[in-house]
């Protein structure tokens, strides 16, 4: 039967205290929403509606380049209202629905399934987790069977309630007609004025439907509500892919100082050293270096390879096998060739660097002139030596060499020598006549005073 989930993400987020909805926030390069939207994929629900605030483009661009819909909850009348917004979306849908909350990033395609698999036993099913300190999550109250009694939130819950430590994860699963009636009836006499999606038990059981309980890890269903709990789900996050990365057989002198993007490629016998960051879009080959300080982002590193220390590879970065890219070396949207280096102190941007060429320290390759970008071409195995400004667009031909200082705006042909450098003028004995005169003026200053 199909299966189609509903995340609710219209939330303010006030504690989130920013402009930007709580959802969109990230954690290593993702926003928690695509942390959500990817685990109920891989769960199996392929059609997916995003519940969002009215103003939340943003949040809708991401969600619809993630192939989901959008639905509207205007005003913010709490999660059962925010569940119900979406019901007309669902008509004549037959399926179960699967509704969370888009506040999750490390929630996992198993989650999903502990809650269908839990729904299978009754006609509704409800994700909770044991706290080790429920703070101000809903409390879940089972019955002698093992079956909800009731959710009874934070803000309505009495003393004895408060205690126990079993929560609302937050992820619910019934059939779609079922469920939907459920989601229009509720009331919001409580505590907050709220339509509580947590009522929706209460409504199924006067339809004689119970509800099941799947427990599932605490730290999977992690609710980010403020930039504190952001910065630790961040932290578990790191934690996770880390641990993946090592096992995967990268090497990691000090894996908690490596902060990795959620998509990090590193393969088998990747090098990583201490302080390195990794944005979204990176792929390292095997045998690969990153030297310590390294940023890269977009970008992808050639078998053997070594960046850093103190390297940044943009987006658009491509280095073939066993390139050097040295210490303060910017590269961005540039394809490097196989041996070929950089390894101190330069920029490389659009550009194309042919296999085997040599950069030398501090060579720019000048490609914006205030309104457009331009490439720059270093055939193989040229030399451009230290100090080298390449205004672009401009070629350097195979195995050209391009003196030191130089800046070059016109093409240079392959193994020619190109230097751009004023004549060196010399003038014997000039610098002691020059300190003679200094001085002595210096004296005759002194007398006259
Ligand atoms: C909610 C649950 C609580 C559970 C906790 C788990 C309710 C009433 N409470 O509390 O039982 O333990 O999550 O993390 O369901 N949202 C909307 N529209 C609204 C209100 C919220 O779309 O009108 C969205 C938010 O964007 C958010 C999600 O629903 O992604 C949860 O809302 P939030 O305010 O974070 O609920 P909690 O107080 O954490
Ligand atoms: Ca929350």
């Amino acid at each position: 039967m199909a299966i189609a989930g509903i995340i609710l993400a219209a939330g303010q987020g006030t504690r989130m205290k920013s402009a930007k909805p709580k959802v969109m926030h990230a954690i290593a390069g993702r926003p928690i929403l695509g942390f959500v939207i990817a685990a109920m994929r891989a769960a199996g629900m392929e059609r997916l509606v995003v519940v969002i605030a009215a103003d939340a483009e943003e949040a809708r661009r991401y969600a619809e380049n993630e192939g989901a819909e959008c639905v509207v909850q205007e005003p913010q009348l709490g999660t059962g209202h925010a569940a119900n917004a979406a019901r007309e979306l669902f008509d004549g849908f037959d399926g179960t629905i699967v509704a969370t909350y888009g506040d999750m990033p490390l929630v996992t395609r198993a989650c999903f399934e502990a809650s269908l698999a839990a729904r299978e036993k009754t006609g509704l099913s409800l994700a909770a987790f044991r706290a080790r300190d429920p703070a101000a999550y809903g409390r879940v109250i089972l019955g002698s069977d093992g079956l909800l009694e009731r959710i009874v939130e934070h803000k309505d819950a009495s003393e004895s309630e408060r205690a126990c430590d079993l929560c609302n994860a937050g992820i619910f699963a019934a059939e779609a007609k079922q469920f939907f009636r459920w989601t229009a009836a509720l009331g919001n006499d409580n505590a907050q004025n709220e339509y509580y999606l947590t009522d929706v038990p209460k409504l199924a059981r006067r339809d004689g439907v119970r509800c099941a309980v799947a427990v599932i890890d605490e730290t999977d269903v992690m609710g980010v509500n403020s930039r504190a709990e952001l910065a630790s789900a961040e932290a578990q996050m790191q934690t996770r892919l880390r641990a993946a990365a090592l096992a995967d057989g990268v090497g990691m002198r000090d894996p908690e100082t490596v902060y990795l993007a959620y998509d990090t490629m590193l393969e088998p016998d990747v090098h990583i050293q201490p302080f390195v960051v990794f944005g979204p879009g990176v792929v390292v080959r095997s045998g690969a270096t990153i030297c310590a300080f390294s940023h890269l982002e977009g970008a992808e590193v050639g078998r053997n390879a070594v960046v850093g220390p103190f390297g940044r590879l943009r987006p658009g970065t491509s280095l073939a096998e066993d390139v050097h890219i040295g210490n303060f070396v910017e590269v961005k949207n540039t394809r490097v060739g196989k041996g070929a280096k950089a390894n101190h102190l330069s920029y490389l941007g659009d550009a194309a660097v042919g296999a085997g060429a040599n950069i030398g320290a501090g060579t720019i390759t000048c490609n914006y002139d205030g309104f457009d970008k331009h490439q720059t071409e270093i055939g193989a195995g040229a030399f451009i030596g230290s100090n080298t400004a390449l205004v672009a667009p401009v070629r350097i031909g195979e195995g050209a060499y391009v003196g030191a200082g130089s800046t070059i705006a016109k093409d240079v042909s392959a193994d020619a020598l190109a230097v751009v450098r004023a004549e060196k003028v010399e003038k014997p004995g000039w610098a002691a006549k020059f300190r003679a005169r200094k001085k002595a003026d210096k004296a005759a200053e002194r007398g006259t005073k």
